[in-house]
């Protein structure tokens, strides 16, 4: 099979296939258990409609909600959503309170589509920092989906991976002092515990968009392994079958976990 470029997602016979067929290909073949996705590319999207940043943010909302569909109709388990880093603080202000904003109605707006289609929502990042408001609903839609059973979402919000590891590490650290572990006891299994996505495999396939070749403080701990797909389409325009798209380069990758 050909490619489009190193790493980039595969062009020829599938690209030329409808989404209905598509879809069906790449069911039958190995689905990744969890899949997770900077959405990155909005803020050029809307430069490049002559339209300010917001209405980038605006319809990458949209686009999240299409491909956690489509990640349900994949059979992914596990979907990870990064909506906003540690970093993004640094923004002007004005485009912070409005993606503030924009998430609480957001969440708002597909509680009862999470629901209906049995989705279990988490949120993985630092409580501290995020408005009342927005962690109030957060709070709820997490409660009212917690017995859910088909896909995990986890929205990564205010999440950093240093962060995460750095909240690690100081409650590894309290069950030293407690006397509860030893310090020659911490492993893999016992930091893997302490993260936020504890309980959650790792992602087996992490997907960029807008073409950035950078992780940018994403889930460090987690992507040891994880099959990269960097496309540059950005996040306003992905689409479910470039999902699908992705979901086939991973699926013609060579998994070597340092083996042969
Ligand atoms: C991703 O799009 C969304 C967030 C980081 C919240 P950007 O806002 O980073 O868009 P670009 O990268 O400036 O195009
Ligand atoms: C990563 O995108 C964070 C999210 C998608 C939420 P950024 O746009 O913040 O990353 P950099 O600044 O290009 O590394
Ligand atoms: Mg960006």
């Amino acid at each position: 099979m050909a490619f489009e470029q190193p790493g980039g997602l595969p062009v020829g016979d599938l690209v030329s296939l409808d989404e209905p067929d598509l879809l069906r290909v790449v069911k039958a073949r190995r689905v990744p258990g969890h899949v997770a996705i900077i959405m990155d590319g909005n803020g050029r999207w809307a430069v490049q409609q002559g339209l300010p940043r917001v209405a980038g943010h605006r319809e990458g909302v949209k686009t999240a909600s299409a491909i956690v569909r489509a990640a349900h109709a994949v059979g992914i388990r596990f979907l990870t959503l990064y909506a906003f880093s540690s970093e993004n603080w640094s923004r002007p202000s004005s485009e912070v309170s409005m993606l503030m904003s924009l998430l609480e109605r957001s969440i708002d707006h597909e509680f009862p589509e999470l629901m209906a289609n049995n989705v279990r929502f988490r949120v993985i990042g630092r409580p501290n920092g995020v408005p009342p408001s927005v962690r109030k609903r957060i709070d709820r839609v997490v409660a009212a989906t917690a017995a859910n059973t088909g896909l995990t979402l986890l929205m990564a919000f205010n999440y950093g991976g240093r962060d995460e590891l750095v909240d690690a590490c100081r409650a590894l650290a309290s069950q030293v002092q407690a006397g509860t572990i030893r310090p020659e006891e911490i492993d893999e299994a016992l930091v893997a515990r302490a993260l936020y996505t504890h309980g959650v495999p790792d992602p087996d396939l992490l997907i960029r968009t807008s073409g950035e070749m950078r992780v940018s403080n994403f889930l460090l701990w987690q992507i040891a392994y994880a099959e990269l797909v960097v496309t540059p389409t950005l996040w306003p325009d992905f689409r479910p079958r470039d999902l699908y798209l992705a979901v086939a380069e991973y699926q013609r990758r060579d998994r070597r976990f340092g083996g042969v």
